[in-house]
């Protein structure tokens, strides 16, 4: 608890920053984590995931953008990400961090931003899923999902987090507007004041809401590597009658691909969330803090140096 707290400062921290992205060591790694520098080479990526029978999520790596330009220019590799989607044929929706759209400038400019990308990707038939950051920023990312969610009830989504206290009565809330929800257990470091600080009263409130939204939800994505929590899934959605075709699950691109062949064949819908960009080093270390292998493998590097 206390390394992955460590690593998840790390990930907001620039010198760590700066070690990790010239050390050697870590480039292997980043590989595995990320489909690629540039939109070309996670397309690529991306329809050797189709052809095995799984859909795709592209991530555009990027948060916590401080300029508008910046910002505006996110959303317009977003729209060019969706024009690039259909031109290669490829099967992928989108997922996006509000951050990276200006959340830290002004709520207005987020939203301008995200709109746009939602017309575009309403127009293409095609789906923007709302990423879900830590809780300072919970409570507008709500309040611009509910916006476009009335405005555009298709075509996007959002993701909540079980480590929350207030996330019982946020999926709640996204049943009762029979919102697509992605559940997953929470990445970021939290206080006790606003997430279970156990990881067994994570995964309890985790397997609670999974099967409230297998239940009542609208297509909802369950996301996670934890074997224990796919396999309590399937068993759940079977034993009340819920067919495969009512909701998804979804896992990280470069994490136990081994489960999600396995589970694709099984004849579920998978979807692999595919990071590219540029702009990895914080996502990076997320899944670091997640694994605690790669994790001493990493630090013990960056110590040496
Ligand atoms: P947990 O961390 O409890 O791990 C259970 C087991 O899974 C481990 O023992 C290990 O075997 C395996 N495992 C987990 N992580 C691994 C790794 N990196 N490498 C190898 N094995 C690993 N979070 C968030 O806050 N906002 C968001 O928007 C999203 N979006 C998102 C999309 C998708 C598709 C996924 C799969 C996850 C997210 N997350 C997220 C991340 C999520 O909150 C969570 O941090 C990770 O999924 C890790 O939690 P698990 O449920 O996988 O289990």
């Amino acid at each position: 608890m206390v390394l992955r707290s460590g690593m998840l400062w790390l990930a907001r921290n620039e010198q760590a920053e700066d070690l990790v992205r010239r050390s050697g060591v870590s480039r292997a790694l980043v590989k595995r984590f990320v489909a690629g520098e540039d939109l070309s080479t996670a397309l690529d990526r991306t329809l050797g995931i189709n052809a095995q029978g799984m859909d795709a999520s592209l991530d555009l790596l990027g948060e916590s953008v401080e300029d508008e330009a910046a910002a505006r220019a996110a959303a317009d590799t977003y729209v060019d990400v969706l024009d690039q989607i259909q031109a290669a044929g490829v099967r992928s929706n989108i997922s996006i961090k509000l951050t990276m759209l200006g959340l830290d400038i002004s709520e207005e400019m987020a939203w301008g931003n995200l709109r746009r990308i939602v017309v575009h990707a309403g127009e293409r038939g095609n789906f923007v899923r709302i990423d879900m950051e830590g809780s300072a920023y919970t409570e507008r990312t709500l309040a611009l999902f509910r916006r476009i969610h009335d405005e555009f009830p298709e075509a996007v989504g959002i993701v909540l987090q079980s480590y929350l206290y207030r996330t019982d009565s946020d999926v709640e809330e996204m049943i009762a507007r029979r919102a697509r929800v992605r559940i997953v257990k929470g990445a970021y470091n939290e206080p006790e004041t606003v997430a279970y600080p156990h990881k067994s009263d994570v995964d309890a409130a985790f397997r609670r809401h999974i099967k409230l939204l297998i239940r009542s939800g609208n297509y909802p994505a369950i996301a996670t590597q934890d074997e224990a929590m796919l396999r309590g899934a399937k068993l759940y959605a079977d034993g009340i009658g819920v067919g495969q075709e009512r909701f998804e699950f979804q896992m990280l691109y470069g994490v136990r691909r081994d489960l999600q062949e396995a589970i694709a064949a099984e004849g579920y819908n998978m979807r692999v969330y595919v990071p590219f960009g540029t702009m990895w080093y914080p996502y990076f270390m997320r899944r670091l803090a997640e694994r605690p292998a790669n994790m001493f493998f990493i630090l013990k590097n960056l110590v040496r140096r």
